[in-house]
């Protein structure tokens, strides 16, 4: 009992005392502190980047959850202490995370983790989550409440109502009262959102086999519990995929692995740092503000820091997820592939060839790449996963290292002869992607980057003929139900945008560049002029549910909005996304 009462002491203390996790034997903290460097951004030090050791922490992979046979569980969100940093360097990071409640099983604790364990499930299997927040009362991250978030329109506090949360399955078919509305959330102590609908979730798993992925995606604050920690994979099978593992024609476990890239900011005792300045603005309320965006110098993979994986040399099949908050990587081995590497997947489904890679990967937050990797005959080799990407993409700065590396591969394990080697096969689907009904319309949507009420950036969404519109605007985007529709999005920002439609997978039709001119008030285009429409790239033409979007470009999607009710579409950086990038839409 001893130990309960210690551990109760030790979240209300919050840093003060560190250990892995209920169960885990408590360890004493080494004395080590990061050396620090100030940064504008944030009130206090932060850890120096380059101080921490890269690659020499082994890749951790997520404890699988198998629900391909369908069935009910309960995942809890709560904080727990990692070792993300690793290096020996005795700090552990408070975070938050998922773990089963396996109570009335043979093992009776509950173990969470970041990234959330991995749930298998199985096409037309319908699985229940019960996502059961257990999350404390204070953020871990400095809380913005000037933004329109979810304690915007009532007087409450996180200290009084507790910590609101709500899991959305990104790349799910969901039904709609499943699919984690920003205004769904909940806390521990009941206080919910004007759109709550229960705790337990009902996913029917209606489509193909793919790699989907859970995080918080509460109001205003989406950006905070993501990088706090509530994210896991959802990898989804179906009878084609188990054939083809069955068949031999794609690695499989444990060959097969998923890999979320996020980047991140240390305090130099080792908790997770998010810029906390209170804005300019004269007449700013006080507290944190939160950034434009967010770029990290820290890389973590699976929540480690720059780890290292040790592979025999073989093909290993890795589905990549970038759950950054605003980073956008350009992946490659410092501007090459020097072992083959061949794209298979989107973010919804297989491509129909797969495409072996001769460029730079792009990955953009929310989007997932599942691609198979060949290191036969590279034995004894060592390559560094680089990341070239400017931030902001594309025009912004140049990456600056350490934030230029990602993951180590070290080709230095034993080559297991009795598990076979897979033979891709020529082709991974029927015909190559698209939706087909035929569009019933077209229409023409806008992406803005204006200012907010304390001159801060603000991006919007909205339509070429009423220019931007704020989260609070009525619906605009009305599809009837059973119907296809092409959305052309113009980007008038000087950035690029990873666009997320929920409910569907769509079809990237293309990209041109245009000029129009813009109302100064409203934002509304007019006399648009269209160039040349480029189709999407090879990587781009499987099924989609996020997709960046150009400056000066407008790019056309197209889907099949095959359920009814309230959905949303936002754009995936999680800093522009909690701050009005992010509307409504209905299927009628
Ligand atoms: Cu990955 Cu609406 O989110
Ligand atoms: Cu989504
Ligand atoms: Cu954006």
């Amino acid at each position: 009992m001893r130990r309960r009462t210690f551990l109760r002491a030790g979240s209300l203390a919050g840093a003060a005392v560190m250990f892995r996790g209920v169960g885990a034997p408590v360890r004493a903290r080494a004395a080590t502190t990061l050396p620090s460097v100030d940064d504008p951004r944030y009130l206090e030090p932060v850890a120096r980047a380059d101080a921490i050791p890269q690659f020499v922490n082994p890749l951790t992979r997520p404890a699988r959850l198998d629900l391909t046979c369908g069935g009910a569980r309960t995942l809890v969100m709560r904080q727990t202490w990692q070792d993300l940093l690793g290096a020996d360097l005795g700090l552990t990071t408070p975070v938050w995370g998922f773990g089963e409640d396996r109570r009335g099983w043979w093992d009776d604790s509950i173990r969470v983790s970041y990234p959330g364990p991995t749930i298998v499930a199985r096409s037309e299997q319908p699985v229940r989550i019960h996502w059961r927040n257990e999350l404390p009362s204070t953020h871990l991250l400095p809380v913005d409440t000037s933004l329109h978030w979810a304690f915007s329109h009532n007087d409450q506090t996180i200290d009084d109502a507790g910590m609101p949360a709500v899991v959305h399955l990104h790349g799910g078919h969901n039904a709609p009262e499943s699919d984690g509305h920003p205004e769904a959330w909940y806390t521990p102590r009941g206080v919910v959102g004007p759109r709550f609908d229960g705790t337990a979730f009902d996913y029917d798993n209606s489509q193909e086999a793919a790699t989907l992925w859970y995080h918080d995606h509460t109001l205003g604050i989406t950006r905070l519990n993501v990088y706090a920690g509530l994210s896991g994979f959802y990898l989804l099978r179906d009878d084609h995929e188990l054939d083809l593992i069955e068949r031999n024609e794609l690695p499989a476990d444990p060959y097969e692995l998923e890999l979320v890239i996020q980047d991140r900011m240390f305090t130099p005792d080792g908790r997770l740092a998010y810029p906390d300045l209170p804005a300019t603005a004269a007449d700013w309320p006080g507290g944190p503000s939160t950034p434009p965006e967010f770029f990290g110098p820290v890389i973590l993979v699976n929540g480690r820091a720059w780890p290292y994986l040790a592979v025999e040399p073989r093909q290993y099949r890795l589905r990549l997820l970038n759950g950054s908050n605003s980073r956008i990587y350009r992946l490659s081995v410092q501007g090459d592939w020097p072992f083959p590497i061949t794209q298979i997947g989107t973010d919804g489904g297989f491509l129909y060839e797969p495409t072996p890679l001769d460029q730079p990967l792009l990955i953009c937050p929310g989007e997932r790449v599942d691609v198979v990797v060949d290191f036969r005959d590279l034995g004894g080799a060592t390559f560094e996963l680089t990341n070239d990407a400017p931030t902001p993409f594309p025009g912004g700065a140049p990456v600056a290292p350490p934030a230029d590396m990602v993951l180590q591969f070290r080709v230095d394990q034993r080559y297991d002869s009795t598990r076979p080697e897979p033979t891709l096969p020529s082709t991974l689907r029927d015909a190559p992607f698209a939706v087909s009904p035929p569009p019933e319309r077209t229409r023409r949507l806008l992406l803005f980057e204006g200012e907010d009420m304390f001159g801060r950036l603000r991006t919007l969404l909205g339509t070429v003929e009423l220019g931007a519109r704020a989260w609070s605007d009525p619906v605009t985007e009305d599809p009837d139900h059973d119907t296809a529709e092409i959305w052309e999005v113009y980007n008038t920002t000087a950035d690029s945008h990873p666009m997320h439609v929920h409910l569907v997978q769509f079809e990237v039709l293309d990209r041109a560049p245009f000029t129009a001119d813009q109302d100064p008030q409203t934002a509304a285009l007019s006399n648009i002029q269209i160039g040349t429409r480029e189709p999407p790239d090879a990587t781009e033409r499987g099924p989609k549910d996020t997709v960046h979007m150009d400056p000066g470009q407008v790019t056309r999607i197209k889907a099949h909005f095959d359920r009814r009710g309230t959905y949303i579409w936002h754009c995936h950086m999680l800093e522009h996304e909690d701050h009005e990038m992010m509307r409504e839409y209905e299927v009628v």
